[in-house]
């Protein structure tokens, strides 16, 4: 037919007439972009919307007739997809005849309109998105089969079994390494599909699930559905696994891992419809032909119509994808399907495995490891033989703690394991990038065998020698041996030795026959060998993916299974019995059944899929695999993760003595004079316990000794402690889920948060309006010949990281003070140093509390906390009961808290904080112009806060999109948390050390995040 537009397109008037005529529907139409035909949108004034079809006079009606069957076909047999339904005319027909304005004469339709954005719209393309569309294509295919047309058997240039057509294209491509790009995915197509495709799978497809015509719709901060396809237009009767090869090549537009993109459709795909192995075959080259098919098309046709933006509409993304494409192995991609299918990845394994279980392999080592002792080491992500020091990886200190387990053990061999994830690979060969949220390599596909450089290595099987390479570079594998077998049945494997000497490589010569036993290879030294630890890196292969000497030994975590079934576990042939190892670490399904069990069930744990922490260091946390996460969150580890400072300190002083404080020591004092200094008068008579909840209780019972009054006045949504008197004076917990409600003796006063509360920024004496609340109470107390203790933080966090206006605090404490009241600082989030321009929070209010009570960032982590009062209330509360806390001021806490100020001091962290968090407001303020979500900003160095809401106007607190927003975060590696009385505001509070470097990838991260459609507004 003739690919133009009709001279005289419909107008909308004539269209809503003849929808009106025809299927009697009285609407508004609005024409829809579209290549030949005239279609528009109708909307009836009860809300139900349609899609009117006037097709281009050239169509056959025997084209549409087959949509319109195809359509009712798929209403019975997949009646649970969200599909066009075709709307019958009046007279009952599914397409109807008539002569528009023009005198042509058309066929006209009508279908119902499925309302949705376009995937190649929609934002973020999950991994769950991509496989639900899977699910969706796997049951049209299933509602297909059996479906017959006569018009189905059409010629199509998206067939997939013609896509040869475009050999006589490809001279449009420009420039040459492009053409030679789609020339290549041609010749996959005719060597490894065209001889194929007679013995194919045959029936009716839907054929274009491309990103255009996938619909996907979601609600704020929902997950995304699949909310239907349209255009039926590309049907055809053709090789049925083309459906889901078609959906994949446009999935994996825009996607930096591709093959997982196109396994995630196929997971979804192979668990509703049955793909064949022959089938799953094709996929690579399949996609790879569709790709190239688009651009050769695009090509021909911007040739034609070189202003046509509808013919390039897709066209770069598609190169993109097809240099992607290009750069994946095809077997691999395979291997990947396979497994996607459910199929063994590798077809061969299990003979090549069963051969290896019962080969009578000889011992690669002199000491044969099924019975000689061996010492098996953990070097997992959380093992704490390395520790959190990445500098503990570093070559000799790795090489001395291996000496030392040898000796330690009396083991002749130390053994690295095989599958286990470890964070020792950090050149850049092991794919780590700028950032550092990235996902490396990580997971070890063979066993070392740690031994004296120089140690004779025999080969287990007999073979012949397949590759000698030297990997130079540092901390590649040296020296390298691959020896070529093949089993009884005739299945070829392969065994991989690295880190060797250099004298290896000139006495063998490729091709040379091995017998089983024969020394072939010596261990490697350090100066040789790559850099490592003297070792052999043994590995079994069993498809090299033509990468010769370059096979990994270290593979990403997200494709372990293909590796694991590519490099089966080197055990088989070393048989080292299995009590020698370790017991393997736990699953993350394991420890959430675990923990469910065991920890009661009001402990909550964080992000929609949890996260296995097993390893902190700086402002970074690991989990099991060895993926990084950069830490916005977490306030209590102030100068970071693992701080070498101050686990030296606790170990040192626990490996000497830890008691309790009814003994002289001078720790404690050193402390509190430490911590004192940093304090103003009179602030400086200290007690000190283990939690921040111990601490505010004494603080109360402190406040109560003064007062002699119960009574106790909080701000709004505040959170002290988990305490029975704590859950008392917590808003956010005797007024939350589970709460018993207010107690008579506490009091609540307005929170002052000038965004939200009665009072709002702009107006004047805002402090002192917020502060005449507590005023109040003060003096109904007063009248009744009660006395208040005020208690609240100096910035509430849990109420969603307030910044109180200027003088609130001096007011509110002025009030209190005037009717014999003491006030109580919180300072458990804020303090030593986080807000950049004080080291206290209270410092910010120009106020000096009676008593301050500090916890979390106090110790680092470690179980610290303080009380810290005037000479005056601490006299009045010796009132000769004894205050003994039993760990509380220990010698281990203290030399721990004497650490932390020095780091504190030394790093310059109160500066650094004041520095980075001005530079990462400026960042989020930049944001905040672009992004409406963004309602409000507020704190100050590292304590910031991002008040999330719909609108702007009326301050509606986007609860839901904080939620979506936190765990997109979590999945792009950043760790951060909502909190506040909505849970709307995304609370920062990262260790003291974060940078501004981490700063911009936070902004930069939360900046593609806010444009997803699920946080939206
Ligand atoms: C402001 C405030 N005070 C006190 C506490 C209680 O501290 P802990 O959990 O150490 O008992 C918390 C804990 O989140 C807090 O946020």
């Amino acid at each position: 037919m003739r690919e133009a537009p009709v001279a005289k397109p419909i107008t909308e008037s004539e269209a809503a007439e003849i929808a009106r005529q025809l299927f009697g529907i009285e609407a508004a139409a609005h024409a829809l972009a579209g290549e030949y035909d005239d279609n528009f949108r109708l909307r009836e004034a009860g809300g139900s919307e349609f899609v009117l079809k006037i097709m281009h006079p050239d169509r056959e009606r025997e084209f549409v007739e087959m949509q319109c069957a195809v359509l009712q076909h798929l209403a019975t047999t997949a009646g649970e997809l969200p599909l066009p339904r075709v709307v019958p005319s009046l007279r009952g027909q599914l397409c109807v005849q008539t002569r528009v304005g023009d005198g042509s004469r058309r066929i006209v339709w009508l279908l119902t309109y499925l309302r949705g954005k376009t995937l190649a719209e929609f934002q973020p393309h999950t991994p769950e998105l991509l496989e639900e569309l899977g699910h969706f294509l796997g049951k049209l295919s299933s509602g297909l089969a059996g479906f017959s047309h006569p018009a189905a058997q059409r010629e199509l240039k998206w067939d997939a079994s013609r896509a040869a057509w475009i050999r006589d294209y490809l001279q449009y491509v420009e420039p040459l390494p492009r053409r030679m790009l789609a020339q290549r995915f041609l010749g996959l197509f005719e060597t490894d599909v065209a001889p194929k495709l007679a013995g194919l799978r045959k029936s009716v497809v839907y054929g274009d699930a491309n990103d255009y015509n996938v619909l996907v719709a979601c609600g704020p901060g929902e997950g995304a559905r699949i909310a239907g396809v349209i255009d039926f237009g590309d049907t055809h009767y053709g090789i049925t696994v083309s459906e889901l090869a078609t959906a994949a090549a446009y999935a994996i537009l825009g996607k930096k891992d591709a093959l997982a993109a196109a396994t995630a459709v196929l997971a979804g795909y192979c668990a509703e419809f049955s793909l064949t192995e022959d089938e799953i075959a094709l996929i690579y080259p399949l996609v790879g032909a569709r790709l190239a098919v688009s651009v050769v098309n695009s090509a021909h046709r911007k040739s034609l119509k070189p202003d046509d933006a509808y013919v390039t509409v897709s066209e770069a993304p598609a190169w993109e994808a097809l240099e992607r494409w290009a750069r994946i192995f095809p077997r691999f991609a395979n291997y990947a399907f396979r497994a996607a299918c459910g199929l063994a990845p590798i077809a061969k394994a299990a003979a090549v495995e069963s051969y290896l279980a019962k080969s009578d392999a000889a011992s690669i080592l002199e000491a044969d490891l099924r019975t000689e002792p061996c010492v098996v080491l953990d070097l997992s992500v959380g093992s704490t033989f390395l520790g959190a020091d990445f500098s503990s990886s570093e070559t000799a200190k790795l090489s001395a703690a291996v000496a030392e387990e040898l000796k330690r053990s009396g083991a002749r061999v130390a053994v690295g394991r095989y599958d286990e994830a470890r964070l020792l690979y950090n050149a850049p060969q092991f794919g780590a990038s700028k950032n550092p949220t990235d996902e490396r390599r990580t997971i070890h596909l063979g066993i070392d065998l740690f031994a004296e450089p120089g140690t004779p290595l025999r080969a287990p099987l007999a073979g012949v020698v397949h590759i000698l390479a030297n990997n130079a570079i540092p901390l590649d594998y040296g020296p390298l041996v691959i020896l070529k077998h093949v089993t009884d049945t005739g299945e070829e494997f392969f065994t991989l030795y690295g880190h060797l000497t250099e004298k290896t490589l000139h006495e063998l010569s490729i091709g040379q026959p091995v017998t089983r036993g024969q020394v072939f290879a010596h261990v490697g030294a350090v100066h040789e060998n790559g850099g490592w630890p003297p070792h052999v890196h043994f590995q079994i292969i069993l498809d090299l993916l033509d990468r010769g000497a370059d096979f990994p030994g270290v593979a990403r975590a997200s494709e372990r299974e293909i590796w694991k079934a590519l490099s089966p576990d080197p055990n088989l042939l070393l048989q080292i019995p299995a009590e020698r190892f370790p017991k393997p670490s736990p699953t993350v399904q394991q420890l959430r059944t675990r923990r469910k069990d065991l920890l009661g069930g009001s402990l909550s744990v964080s992000y929609a899929k949890p996260l296995n922490i097993v390893r902190g260091w700086k402002q970074f946390l690991y989990d099991e695999t060895g993926r990084a996460y950069l830490d916005v969150y977490n306030n209590v580890p102030l100068v970071g993760h693992s701080h070498p400072r101050v686990a030296e300190a606790a170990q040192k002083q626990l490996a000497l003595l830890n008691t309790n404080t009814r003994y002289l020591h001078e720790n404690v004092l050193r402390y509190a004079e430490r911590l004192t200094a940093l304090l103003p008068d009179p602030l400086k008579v200290c007690h000190f316990v283990n939690s921040g909840s111990e601490a505010n209780e004494l603080a109360i019972r402190m406040a109560r000794a003064k007062t002699g009054s119960d009574d106790i006045i909080v701000l709004e949504h505040a959170y002290h402690g988990h305490t029975n008197t704590l859950i008392d004076v917590s808003p956010y917990k005797f007024d939350g889920p589970g709460g018993g409600g207010r107690k008579p003796w506490v009091h609540v006063a307005p929170i002052a948060d000038d965004y939200r509360g009665p009072y709002r920024r702009g107006e004047k004496n805002l402090g002192e309006k917020y502060a005449a609340h507590v005023g109040e109470i003060v003096e109904t107390l007063r009248k009744q010949g009660r006395r208040a203790t005020y208690l609240a933080e100096t910035l509430p966090s849990v109420a969603g990281q307030i910044a109180f206006p200027p003088n609130y605090l001096a007011e509110a404490y002025r009030h209190v003070r005037a009717a014999g009241g003491v006030c109580i600082a919180d300072e458990v989030q804020v303090g030593f140093g986080r807000l950049g321009t004080h080291f206290w929070g209270f410092e910010t209010q120009g106020v000096v509390p009676d008593i301050v009570v500090f916890g979390k960032p106090i110790g680092n982590a470690f179980p610290l906390a303080a009380v810290v009062t005037t000479p005056e209330i601490a006299r009045v509360f010796a009132n000769g009961m004894e205050f003994f806390s039993t760990f509380g001021g220990n010698p281990v806490s203290c030399a721990v808290g004497l650490a932390v100020l020095d780091v504190v001091r030394d790093e310059k962290l109160q500066e650094n904080a004041k520095k980075v968090g001005d530079y990462w407001l400026a960042g989020l303020a930049e944001l905040q112009k672009r992004y409406e979500l963004i309602g409000d900003i507020r704190g100050s160095g590292l304590f910031l806060g991002l008040d999330l809401v719909r609108n702007r106007e009326t301050r509606e607190p986007a609860t839901a999109q904080a939620t979506h927003i936190v765990n997109r975060l979590r999945e792009r590696g950043i760790l951060a948390g909502t909190d506040g009385p909505h849970h709307n505001v995304i609370k920062l509070r990262p260790p003291l050390i974060f940078t501004e470097t981490d700063a911009d990838v936070f902004n930069t991260t939360l900046d593609a995040i806010l444009a997803e459609d699920a946080a939206q507004p």
